[in-house]
């Protein structure tokens, strides 16, 4: 995963906001550190630090991409753009079974149903963290001002209640919406792009070796892996050479 699929998330994200000259490795390392100020639930002084170094950091090197002329900006991210389209075309995403298979017999047709069932079965981010105002209970616990609660979206993207056989992957399934980007005021800003990135990569790759039997490696399963980041540590395919 760290070889493909991180690299093709941050520097597709990066050549979109333009930030073209900032290598791979520190783009991934922006991401680890704002992860671990993200997820810091225990409130841990030294992971709140590393998370808010980071954000001052990309402060630092995003403000002069914000403060050049408007039409600098607009080719910056024309250039971008097409550097983005280029980069993503290599790589891509996904890749179980029988859903390989339908998915390989039409790829751009079927890959947005695709991803969106993937990220409603995996959710990404599986918690959102808010914090109590006024006492309140839910399902019997009672919670005063100032409790840290995390609601556990991922759960919400599989109830039962509102999806049929919630523990399948199911890319036919009516099409409801889930919680994967949130709710309300708070929901995903950057749910368009995301979206448009993995159904880029996705259907990159089944265009590529869908023909050649794109399928999972049955000896080696994947291992979902997180609570708040969530996603497969490893994600083993075979192909036949065509
Ligand atoms: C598959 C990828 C992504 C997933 C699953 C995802 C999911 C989410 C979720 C669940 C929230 C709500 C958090 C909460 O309410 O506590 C959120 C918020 C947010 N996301 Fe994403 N996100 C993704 C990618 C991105 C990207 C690429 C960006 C930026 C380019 C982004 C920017 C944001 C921002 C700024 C918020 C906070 C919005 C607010 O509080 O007003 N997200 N996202």
């Amino acid at each position: 995963m760290g070889e493909c699929f991180e690299p093709l998330s941050v520097r597709s994200l990066a050549a979109v906001l333009g930030l073209v000259d900032v290598s791979p490795d520190t783009l991934r390392r922006w991401f680890a550190q704002l992860a671990q100020g993200a997820t810091n639930y225990e409130r841990d002084p030294l992971n709140q630090a590393t998370g808010d170094a980071a954000s001052r950091e990309i402060d630092e090197r995003l403000t002069p991409c914000w403060s050049g002329s408007r039409a600098s900006r607009t080719t910056a991210r024309r250039d971008a753009g097409a550097r983005a389209r280029r980069r993503v075309d290599r790589v891509g995403a996904d890749g179980r079974a029988r859903p390989a298979e339908v998915l390989a017999q039409r790829p751009a047709e079927l890959v947005r149903q695709a991803v969106d069932e993937g990220l409603r079965l995996v959710s990404p981010i599986g918690t959102q963290f808010r914090e109590v105002k006024r006492p309140v209970t839910v399902a019997g616990v009672e919670l005063e001002p100032g409790a840290p609660v995390s609601l556990v979206i991922a759960s919400a993207n599989r109830d039962e209640r509102r999806f049929d056989n919630p523990d399948r992957f199911d890319m036919f399934r009516p099409r409801r919406q889930h919680a994967a980007f949130g709710f309300g005021r708070h929901f995903c800003s950057g749910h368009w792009f995301s979206r448009r990135q993995m159904e880029i990569g996705v259907a990159a790759l089944f265009e590529r070796l869908g023909r050649c039997g794109l399928r999972l490696d049955r000896d080696r399963p994947a291992v979902l892996a997180g609570w708040e980041f969530r996603a497969p540590r490893h994600l083993h395919v075979r192909w036949d050479r065509s």
